[in-house]
């Protein structure tokens, strides 16, 4: 009998596609064969990073589909939340030449696939590469647009925004995309947000015992009161073990990090679109040369993220020089998931992107929060203020964070008994996160109910039998 895949389809946005290749190694190492369907991407940074995950990916298949065009004034948001409507026919057709698909996996900026697929009698689950509080608050939101008029923008932060799963969110921590009701990238938000509750079935990179009150109002249907919740599995979480090739040289601040003593050293590290301005690159310089703290930074370019940044020029002058002791600066990019492996890191300051989360954990590492975009506002809020496993960087929400704020909250991180106390209940945390995913655990628990259920209709006649 044939076995029948599961096709994944991550959609545009490249951050989406790296947890969603995942998620791809989850399903093979549980023998369930997988497709992952990519739309071509129009830059070639992107186009070389899909290339060099599929040479270092050979038992996933990759599909790409055929470009089409997009309308030039688009932004980049936007293109991410049609790009994949303007791709159905092509991938009906792709699916048309697969002789059985077990189900479909979907960003959840592709809902409108579910209802095409739902035709052709294949199930379509949400992936999502976020914590199940972003979840609560997408199935919600539409509830929410509906019972007022106002958009968020002009909401007061003096009261929560009350949404099922979260008792501190006010409007200041939602994404920008969605302040402005009336504009497109709301209203194309809250298209795909309407259309979860169709779904099969949401898969949600996390594990209920760190959130259990966000996933207990998911299951209890209180995130959508005049609908249908469908079934939410917690499986995560599902982080890279590492992205060092085999034969490849060590990355050199892996190296530096050798000769570091114990939990010594301050990670700062962006993630992949996080830029700052030039005034703030030079007010981390100065903070972080203030606090004599060791320190391991990432710098990107402010104006190009995809141009080596030029350190002469963006940083303070002598700096580099300064602090050439117990400071290296990295240009672009680091190997994120070996750092925060490596024991001579004590502390992470990051933009809150939920991957760079569920690394931090894995590894145990206290975090500083300085959120930049995108949900990451509401991800602080909720570590900082709610689960309190995290601290926040003062200035957050103002145009600049001052060097002194950067200096405090690094001594805070790294000297601090509050910082020592969180150390210690990121261990519990991290405990929890690795008994969730061992066998018998509750991720793994999740995660076979969700191919139990896959696989129940193999005997079905619809199967095509080889
Ligand atoms: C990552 O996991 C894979 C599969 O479990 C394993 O083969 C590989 O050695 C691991 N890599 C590292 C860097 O731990
Ligand atoms: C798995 O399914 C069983 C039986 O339906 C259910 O009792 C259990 O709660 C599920 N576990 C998870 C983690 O979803
Ligand atoms: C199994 O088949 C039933 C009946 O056709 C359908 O309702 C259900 O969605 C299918 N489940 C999966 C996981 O394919």
């Amino acid at each position: 009998m044939e076995e029948g895949k599961v096709v994944l389809y991550p959609g545009m946005g490249v951050g989406h596609l790296v947890p969603m290749v995942e998620l791809a190694k989850l399903f093979i190492r549980n023998g369930i064969s997988v497709t992952i369907v990519l739309i071509e991407q129009p830059d070639k940074t992107s186009s070389d990073l899909l290339a060099s995950i599929s040479s270092s990916n050979p038992s996933i298949s990759f599909h790409v589909l055929p470009p089409v065009p997009i309308p030039s004034n688009f932004s980049f948001v936007d293109i991410m939340l049609t790009a994949s409507r303007l791709q159905h026919p092509n991938l009906v057709s792709f699916l048309g030449t697969l002789s059985y698909v077990r189900a479909i996996v979907l960003d959840f900026f592709c809902t409108d696939v579910i209802a095409v697929v739902n035709q052709l009698q294949i199930p379509a689950y949400i992936f999502f590469p976020s914590p199940a509080v972003g979840v609560s608050t997408a199935l919600y939101y539409p509830t929410f647009y509906s019972s007022t008029t106002a958009s968020l923008k002009d909401m007061r932060d003096d009261d929560p925004l009350n949404f099922p799963g979260s008792l501190t969110i006010v409007a200041s921590d939602m994404p920008d995309t969605m302040r402005d009701r009336e504009s497109p990238t709301n209203q194309n938000i809250l298209y795909h947000f309407k259309r979860l509750q169709t779904a099969d079935g949401m898969l949600v990179n996390t594990f209920e015992w760190f959130e259990s009150k966000a996933v207990n109002a998911i299951k209890d249907g209180l995130c959508v009161p005049d609908g249908s919740t469908p079934p939410i599995y917690c499986i995560g979480p599902i982080v890279s073990n590492g992205s060092c090739k085999e034969g490849q040289e060590r990355h050199e601040c892996l190296t530096w990090l050798d000769k570091q003593p114990k939990q010594s050293v301050v990670f700062l590290c962006f993630g992949s679109m996080g830029t700052f301005s030039l005034e703030q690159l030079k007010e981390m310089a100065i903070g972080l040369e203030k606090s004599s703290h060791r320190f391991l930074w990432v710098v990107r370019d402010p104006i190009n993220m995809f141009e080596e940044p030029n350190l002469d020029l963006l940083l303070p002058k002598g700096f580099l020089d300064r602090t050439k002791d117990r400071g290296m600066v990295v240009k672009s990019w680091a190997p994120q998931v070996e750092v925060l492996l490596h024991d001579a890191i004590g502390g992470f300051v990051t933009h809150c992107g939920w991957n760079s989360i569920l690394e931090a954990i894995t590894a145990g590492v206290p975090m500083v929060c300085w959120p930049l975009y995108a949900e990451q506002r509401m991800i602080r809020k909720y570590l900082a203020e709610e689960l309190k496993v995290a601290g926040s960087i003062e200035g957050h929400d103002k145009e600049l964070v001052q060097a002194n704020a950067v200096e405090t909250k690094i001594r805070w991180l790294m000297e601090s008994n509050d910082a020592k106390e969180l150390r210690n209940r990121i261990a519990v945390v991290k405990d929890k996160a690795r008994d969730a995913v061992m066998e018998g655990g509750p991720s793994w628990q999740a995660f076979w109910n969700l191919t139990s259920s896959l696989k129940e209709n193999d005997t079905n006649e619809n199967v095509v039998v080889l």
